[in-house]
């Protein structure tokens, strides 16, 4: 008899935001891999990382449109939501993946706009984000390839948070308190959609070389993070220390597909019982208190 296990992992469509590079779009590629009929990334990159985004999804022959959105703007992320369903009928994961890393430095120092604008797309764009894509997936029918006796589900929301949602760095309090309401906004939000069948979960992604980590490894911010110039940090410059210690916490590097596999997974109706979990894809980096 055969399993009715067997297909395509992930059949439906996701939609994506930060889906144009970097997690999102390896989270984009992922979906495209385990069978998508559909990947809509949304996103406010310029063209060329947009069809580079585009081209890394299709070369799965999955069919992909993007859409330009800006998350901290209510109608922006109300219209993806409505052409992404006029365009394929349905949502059936979303990733909320839209990031920025906000200021470094002491909060003695870090400015109220500059603390506003991290929170705006970390925070805010996250709650805007599942709003929409909530009210959506709440009013759909369920989706196919549920085994007998299991619930329905109707949507899956996974968000993007990161170890420090759970933990905190010294000069990251912006980007700190962000990624902890992320996970608050998924909590709340987990336990409204499970009504409905929609589960909403969040990942906690380690440290991953994204262009959003740039500045921080290669440019003048990472001394902010790191507090105080030694030897080491004379001889190699701060940024560089910092990865080199986020790497050896992690315990290795990690590559993106990483994270998009574990998304993937966290949204098919298999992990029916996962409700408003805080999933870390980090190696071990939260756990690691000693020196290991
Ligand atoms: N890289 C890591 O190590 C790491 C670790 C933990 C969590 N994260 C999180 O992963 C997510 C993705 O970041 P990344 O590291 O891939 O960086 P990235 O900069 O490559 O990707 C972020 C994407 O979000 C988009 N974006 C930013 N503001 C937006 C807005 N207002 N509206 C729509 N799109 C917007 C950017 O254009 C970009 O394409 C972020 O939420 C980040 O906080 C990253």
């Amino acid at each position: 008899m055969p399993s009715k296990r067997s297909g395509p992992l992930a059949p439906g469509v996701a939609f994506i935001t930060g889906g144009a590079r970097g997690l999102g779009n390896a989270i984009a590629v992922s979906f495209a891999k385990e069978g998508a009929r559909g990947v809509v990334i949304v996103d406010i990159q310029d063209e060329e990382t947009f069809e580079l985004g585009k081209k890394n999804v299709q070369d799965f022959g999955c069919e992909c449109i993007a859409i330009r959105a800006d998350v901290t703007k209510e109608d922006d992320i109300s219209n993806a939501v409505q052409q992404a369903v006029e365009h394929f009928g349905r949502i059936d994961y979303a990733a909320n993946f839209a990031g920025v890393v906000g200021p470094s430095g002491p909060i003695s120092e870090v400015s109220l706009t500059d603390w506003q604008k991290c929170q705006d797309v970390n925070s805010s764009g996250v709650f805007l984000a599942t709003k929409h894509e909530m009210r959506q997936m709440m009013t759909q029918s369920g989706i196919g390839g549920v085994e007998d006796g299991r619930v329905a589900q109707r949507g899956s929301i996974v968000n993007c948070a990161s170890v420090n949602s759970q933990m905190a760095m010294t000069g990251t309090t912006a980007y700190t308190a962000s990624k902890h309401a992320c996970l608050g906004i998924t909590k709340a939000a987990a336990l409204e959609g499970r009504k409905f069948g929609v589960r909403v979960n969040c990942v906690s992604p380690g440290f991953l070389l994204t262009r959003m980590l740039e500045p921080i490894v290669k440019g003048d911010m990472g001394g902010a993070i790191t507090g105080g110039v030694n030897e080491e940090v004379k001889k190699k410059g701060a940024g560089e220390v910092l990865w080199e210690g986020f790497e050896k916490r992690q315990g290795r590097k990690a590559v993106f597909e990483e994270v998009g596999d574990v998304v993937v997974l966290l949204s098919t109706p298999r992990m029916s019982l996962v409700v408003g979990a805080n999933l870390c894809v980090d190696g071990g980096f939260v756990i690691n208190e000693g020196n290991d």
